[in-house]
């Protein structure tokens, strides 16, 4: 039987040389360990053997059947390392290489202009003092009307149209939002700290508008808010004034106006002198030569008392600044379509600066 044994180590030692693929592997593998196979079958003789035979043949049949199993472990294992190794050469990138089919048109990345603009006036705000918040896009009437001092049927609702989410069980079918208006931070802002306090929060807003020149339905806002004790409107005018002079690094022409928005009382429009036609009239500023940038005032009581602060104690300001516009009017765009419209020649020319 011990020579039987050797000739099967042997058999299977030539025959796996020659294999080269992993079915003909397992193939193998059942020829001399499967249950008729050939090792087996010595096995099942060792039923008929001396006690002092099966000692000897006993550990070196199990020293054979390792051999076959780690073989053919080790085979199969080298052979899925050659097929990955093929498939990475084959799909090769060379990161290195300057000219040619696939680096001609890869050229360094660069930051969207409005990001830009969102980094600098962060900055300037952080060295006033301001923190930068952040908040949902999804949110509730509570927060982007009612706390704001519009109520339901508050016909100041019309100003901005909103894009509902739909909810049968309640009565007018209306759900969650997708937020108007960065305002909704102020509430939010509020009811998480206690005054004094200044923040600045940059976001996403959304209405259901059409688009032209100057519209978009997704656009983005700067919301800006101060509350303390006897700030007044000098204190905002102030801070409107150096925010534009470090936005446009010379001084702009400005004009304020009074505007009515439910939450600031009084509250103001300041536009400033359209830098796409300097003031003579396009489509950007509808022929007005004035762009509305900056709609600010002071924080009307209503909106203190629903973010937990008494109107008897403090007071203060806020803004909601056109982050888009204020990115046309620094950089001369004239289409506010531009910004979002994932173009990279678009984003290409704001690299330089
Ligand atoms: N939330 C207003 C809008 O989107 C803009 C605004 C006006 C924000 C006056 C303010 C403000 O904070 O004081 O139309």
């Amino acid at each position: 039987m011990l020579v039987k044994l050797e000739e099967i180590e042997k058999d299977f030692t030539t025959r796996i040389e020659a294999l080269a693929k992993e079915a003909d592997l397992l193939n193998l593998k059942s020829e001399f360990l499967g249950k008729a196979g050939k090792l087996s079958e010595v096995l099942k003789g060792l039923r008929n053997c001396s006690p002092e035979e099966r000692k000897v043949i006993g550990p070196k049949a199990n020293a054979i059947k390792d051999l076959i199993q780690t073989q053919i472990h080790k085979k199969i294992e080298a052979l899925e390392i050659d097929i990955i190794n093929k498939k990475l050469n084959e799909n090769a990138i060379d990161l290195g290489l300057r000219k040619g089919r696939f680096s001609s048109s890869l050229s360094g990345g660069g930051l969207h202009p409005r990001t830009l603009i969102q980094r600098e006036i962060e900055d300037v705000f952080l060295s006033m003092g301001f923190e930068v918040l952040d908040g949902p896009h999804i949110e509730d009437d509570v927060h982007n009307f009612e706390a704001l001092n519009i109520p339901a049927d508050h016909p100041a609702r019309d100003m901005q149209d909103t894009f509902w989410f739909n909810d049968p069980s309640a009565s007018d079918g209306k759900g969650n939002l997708l937020r108007t208006h960065t305002s909704t931070i102020q509430v939010r802002g509020m009811k998480e700290r206690k005054p004094p306090f200044r923040f600045i929060a940059p976001g996403t807003v959304f209405r259901c508008e059409r688009t032209d020149a100057s519209h978009e339905f997704v656009f983005n806002q700067l919301e800006g808010m101060m509350v303390g004790k006897d700030i007044s409107i000098s204190n905002l005018i102030y801070f409107m004034k150096t925010l534009l002079k470090e936005i446009f690094k010379k001084d702009v022409e400005v004009r304020l106006r009074p505007g009515f928005f439910p939450f600031v009382e009084p509250g103001f429009e300041l536009d400033i002198s359209c830098l796409i036609c300097s003031g003579k009239g396009c489509s950007v500023c509808k022929q007005t030569g004035w762009v509305e940038l900056l709609p600010c005032g002071m924080v009307h009581p209503n909106v203190l008392v629903a973010g937990g602060i008494d109107p008897a104690e403090y007071n203060g300001f806020a803004f909601g600044l056109g982050l888009d516009r204020l990115v046309m009017m620094k950089y001369g765009i004239d289409d506010i379509r531009h910004l979002n419209s994932g173009d990279l020649r678009f984003n290409e020319q704001f690299k330089s600066y």
